[in-house]
């Protein structure tokens, strides 16, 4: 057992993870699966790493449920669903050269009568059932969905020489795959679209792009996740122009909601950054789970955990506490001021604050750097922002694990991964507004 693993959030035993990947509802139970390398803390050949839990918060780790075989060098991201009691994954089949020039990536499916062990029933959206004017070596990530007994699955394209695209597919069987449209018709601002997830039931579309260029203070990770609202019509995609950036920190990417639930969880981590856990034995993990909802054309979001309440007060302007794996929950009368200080240790400390009409996150003098390919002076500097939304009653979340801090301001998260000295834990809170409860919790047991 690595003692050094977050408390709460979903890892790897050791070894490298990415996206979150199968989020499905399964006899009762939450199953998470997850792009994983167990022989390597950097990127390597794609497993699928898989944990289940009753609660979203207490996970039970199962064997790895996909490996690369003689097929494919990788088992890329995808989702999965239940049909006919058993559990189907659909996933990126990843082979490199395949004696042509380029990759390939094509769509495969799996299932499960346990939702344990997997066979392997091999590539399903093939490149003849791709637009020819697409490229089957950028082709990948398949989110699955059911409406009204068809089966249909988006998946991240690119158009040769293009950029890029989300396709919808549509089966009866989730055997023999039709291509039905592409969902935008146009070229997206990344290189590249990846994690395509549609909701109809919500109305929601998330997707992940590589090499987003910035724009002023936003989207300035090399990579950035995206909401839209709309719905799919036999046109398209109908939506506005408006997306939303689904989280203002540093690491969030490839989000994906579970099939069966409202409920999201993203990578925790970004491309292209140190990860100063490799010498634990492990990088990455997954964000806190998260319920979401549309609401005046708006995505929010709740952290989802098993709570217990530690520590409560009311009407203070300064407060000193201790936290490191759990949150606090500030709830805030016409505020005015706000400072806090988590993971406070030796001088050492990350900090949350209101600046004129934005919250300011710093994590510059907090333990161990992160060192990203980023350049502008915010990310050298340690900063990420989201915009105040001005209410008369604020609701704030702070939730903290060894590794890292998601803060949620009415609905409204920014995430980072945080490698401070892994018990740092003290906490200086300073408020000025016309009302305050404060509440601690710990992770709840069993
Ligand atoms: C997103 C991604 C996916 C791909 C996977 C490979 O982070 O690049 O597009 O399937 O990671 O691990």
């Amino acid at each position: 057992m690595n003692n050094y693993l977050p408390e709460f959030h979903i890892t790897g035993e050791q070894g490298w993870i990415n996206d979150p990947n199968g989020l499905v509802v399964y006899n009762d139970e939450y199953h998470v699966f997850f792009q994983y390398h167990p022989h390597g803390v950097k990127w390597g050949p794609m497993y699928w790493g898989h944990v289940k839990s009753r609660d979203l918060t207490h996970w039970e780790r199962l064997p790895i449920a996909l490996c690369p075989d003689e097929n494919e060098d990788g088992c890329f991201s995808g989702s999965a669903i239940v049909w006919r009691g058993k559990m189907w994954l659909m996933y990126t089949g990843y082979k490199e050269n395949d004696g042509r020039e380029t990759v390939r990536q094509l769509q495969c499916l799996a299932s499960s009568d346990d939702g344990v062990h997997f066979t392997k029933h091999g590539i399903v959206i093939g490149e003849n059932d791709l637009p020819e004017d697409y490229c089957p070596w950028d082709f990948r990530d398949p989110k699955l969905y059911e409406r009204d007994g068809v089966f249909y699955c988006v998946v991240a394209a690119k158009k040769r020489n293009g950029r890029g695209r989300i396709l919808l597919f549509k089966s009866h069987d989730l055997f023999k795959w039709k291509f039905e449209l592409d969902l935008l018709g146009r070229d997206s601002g990344g290189i590249m679209t990846e994690c395509p997830d549609y909701r109809h039931d919500l109305g929601l579309l998330l997707y992940s792009e590589q090499n987003q260029p910035a724009d002023g203070k936003k989207h300035l990770n090399i990579h950035s996740t995206f909401a839209r609202f709309g719905r799919l019509s036999p046109k398209g995609f109908l939506h506005g122009e408006d997306s939303e950036i689904v989280d203002y920190g540093f690491d969030f990417y490839a989000p994906q909601t579970f099939c069966g639930a409202p409920v999201m969880i993203g990578w925790l981590n970004m491309w292209e950054r140190t990860n100063p856990s490799e010498k634990f034995g492990f990088s990455g993990q997954l964000s806190v789970p998260r319920k979401i909802e549309i609401r005046d054309g708006g995505l929010y979001q709740t952290p989802i955990f098993s709570r217990r309440l530690v520590r409560e007060e009311r009407a203070f302007k300064t407060l000193d506490d201790r936290l490191l794996s759990g949150s606090v929950k500030l709830s805030a009368e016409n505020l005015r001021a706000f400072d806090i200080k988590l993971r406070k240790y030796d001088g050492e400390y990350i900090s949350f604050s209101l600046c004129g009409d934005e919250w300011i996150f710093d994590r510059s003098k907090a333990g161990e750097p992160i060192v990203g390919a980023e350049t502008d002076d915010d990310s050298k500097a340690g900063i990420r922002r989201m915009p105040l939304i001005k209410k008369k009653t604020s609701e704030i979340e702070i939730v903290s694990d060894r590794y890292s801090v998601e803060i949620f301001v009415d609905g409204k998260s920014l995430s980072s991964a945080v490698y401070s000295e892994p018990e740092a834990d003290g906490l200086h809170l300073e408020i000025d507004c016309d009302g305050v409860t404060y509440r601690r919790y710990d992770v709840a047991e069993k």
